[in-house]
This record gives C-alpha cells, sequence and structure tokens, in this order.
C-alpha cells in the first residue's frame, strides 16, 4: 500500500486500525563505473515496497537524497549535509506523529545515512516525543552478510558491493548494458574514516570501496532481495507486537 496512491480519507480508514508506516531511504551517488547512481535508494524503496504489499502495511515516497559527502568528488552525486538530513528526518517524523503513526520504520539502503538518523531519533526523544522510531538498514541484517560471504567471499567490500548491484540488476536489467563490467583487481587499503571527498577519491579512484561489483547476477538479486523481505517481515511483526509507552 503506497501513501502517495491515498486519499486523505483512506489515511484515516487505515489509522483506525494500524499506526506504523514505512519510509524507503537511501541516497543519490556514484556506484562506480558498475552500478547506478541511484542503487541505494532503488534497492530501500524495492524492499520496502514489497514489504508494505505483503504485510498490507503503508509504505512512505522514498527519500533518495541521503549523507554521501565522501562520493562528491565523482560527477552524478549529490549530498545533504548531515545538519540538514537530520532535519529533514526530525520532519518527516514529526509529520507521521501528528497524524496518529506511532511507529516510524525507515528502510535504508545507505551506510553514511545511519549517524545522522540516529541523532535525529536521539533529538526527537530529547524533545519528549513518543513512538517506535527504527531504522533497519537491509545490508547489515546478519543473515543477509551470511549470504553475502557464501556468494562473494571477501569481495563484497563496502560500496558498489556485488550484493546492491546484482539487486539493481534484477529490478532494472536494460539500464547495465551501458555499465562496466570487466574485472580488476581488488586492492585492500588500509585507510582512516571519515573521510573528505577528496580523500575519498585518492584512496578509491574509481568509487569501488574493496569490491568487485562485476560479480554481480540478476539471480543473486533475486535471492538477497527475497531474504531481506522476510528478515524485516519478521522484524515489522516485532514492532507491531510492542506497546507505545
Ligand atoms: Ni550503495
Amino acid at each position: 500500500m503506497l501513501l502517495e496512491n491515498l486519499s486523505y480519507v483512506e489515511v484515516e480508514g487505515y489509522l483506525s486500525e494500524k499506526d506504523i508506516i514505512l519510509i524507503p531511504i537511501g541516497s543519490t551517488e556514484q556506484h562506480s563505473p558498475y552500478g547506478l547512481i541511484g542503487t541505494d535508494f532503488i534497492t530501500a524503496e524495492a524492499i520496502a515496497r514489497e514489504v508494505g504489499k505483503r504485510m498490507d502495511i503503508l509504505v512512505a515516497p522514498t527519500l533518495p537524497y541521503g549523507m554521501s559527502q565522501h562520493h562528491m568528488a565523482f560527477p552524478g552525486s549529490v549530498t545533504l549535509s548531515p545538519e540538514t538530513f537530520i532535519l529533514v528526518i526530525k520532519d518527516l517524523i514529526n509529520s507521521f506523529l501528528s497524524h496518529g503513526f506511532n511507529r516510524i520504520v525507515f528502510i535504508n539502503g545507505h551506510g553514511g545515512n545511519i549517524n545522522s538518523v540516529n541523532v535525529a531519533f536521539e533529538q526527537l526523544k530529547y524533545e519528549g516525543r513518543r513512538g517506535i522510531f527504527k531504522l533497519i538498514s537491509w545490508f547489515l541484517l546478519p543473515e543477509i552478510q551470511e549470504i553475502e560471504k557464501a556468494l562473494f567471499g571477501d569481495k563484497n567490500g563496502l560500496h558498489a558491493t556485488p550484493s546492491e548491484i546484482s539487486i539493481t540488476k534484477y529490478l532494472r536489467p536494460k539500464e547495465f548494458s551501458t555499465k562496466a563490467h570487466v574485472e580488476k583487481n581488488i586492492e585492500k587499503i588500509e585507510t582512516y574514516w571519515p573521510l573528505n571527498k577528496d580523500e575519498f577519491k585518492k584512496v578509491y579512484p574509481d568509487g569501488r570501496m574493496n569490491s568487485a561489483p562485476w560479480l554481480a547476477k540478476e539471480k543473486y538479486g533475486k535471492l538477497i532481495m527475497e531474504e531481506a523481505v522476510k528478515i524485516i517481515e519478521e522484524e515489522i511483526r516485532h514492532i507491531l507486537k510492542m506497546k507505545i509507552l
């Protein structure tokens, strides 16, 4: 069920029975020559919408921009500053709280978003807001990391991973005819974090972070997405049982 397709009357009807909403968030940032710039929000959106469909739960429009400052040396990347991103997350939550949603679950596709989202949650609690604010980053689920290890060994890396590229390949196969696919060496580089955009490009010149995106396959994407949806469904069932204090 997509919020964007309902009338406010239908939202009122939904709120008389349920108080949960899923919000997909991601980023608009380079994913190496092998992947789509929209990778992070495309994966989060597809997973969230499938969970929403299976569980009859409302899914909000996707937030396609996130905190991506370290990717800004690559054209097409867009970033919100951490301050702006925190305020956007707070405004989204406050909007949904004001209508009676009490369980606000972000389905996240981008590691760079995590710190800011958690600060937003803490700030809202500091300001006295009631309710469950939850961040689920599909790529950090232990079951997903096990599958990635089985499929890609130590070549999944941290960015432009064959895992996320496989999901986008499954969802948008036609877009890959123009992307790179040649195998390269993976240099494992020890470095510090965070990096600014110039530091990032020096360490990771083609935008990959220790990953082998050329290993991506549609069938892996289908498998990984299905598993992520199943695990997140369980997590949502758990959230639905919790009492709002
Ligand atoms: Ni990504």
